[in-house]
């Protein structure tokens, strides 16, 4: 059962779970200030629930590789989408700052 370190906690959940959904379940927050309400609920759209990945997770899909690709998103910063994200192994999850969490 992997476990997911996130703001100072650790999480456990299965395999395959979606990661936004795991965050989302523990009242943590994925998404700054009013992001929390303007996002786009798991589609891979907007972008606000960027995170930096330490640990084994699914490859990118098609889109959150489109999303990361243009700003304020680099696809070069090395950031996920985490509602594109399939938990595979134990994670360390950080969050950046700004709208879309982009300063990391
Ligand atoms: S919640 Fe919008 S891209 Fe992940």
């Amino acid at each position: 059962m992997p476990i997911v370190e996130f703001d100072g906690k650790s999480i456990d959940c299965e395999i395959g779970e979606n990661l936004r959904q795991v965050l989302v379940d523990h009242n943590l927050a994925l998404h700054n200030g009013s992001s929390k309400i303007f996002n786009c609920r798991g589609l891979g759209t907007c972008g606000t629930c960027s995170v930096k990945i330490n640990g084994k997770v699914s490859k990118m899909t098609t889109v959150e590789k489109t999303r990361l690709s243009f700003p304020p998103h680099c696809i070069s910063r090395g950031l996920r989408l985490a509602c594109q994200i399939k938990v595979l192994g134990n994670l360390k999850v950080e969050k950046g700052a700004g709208f879309w969490g982009q300063e990391i």
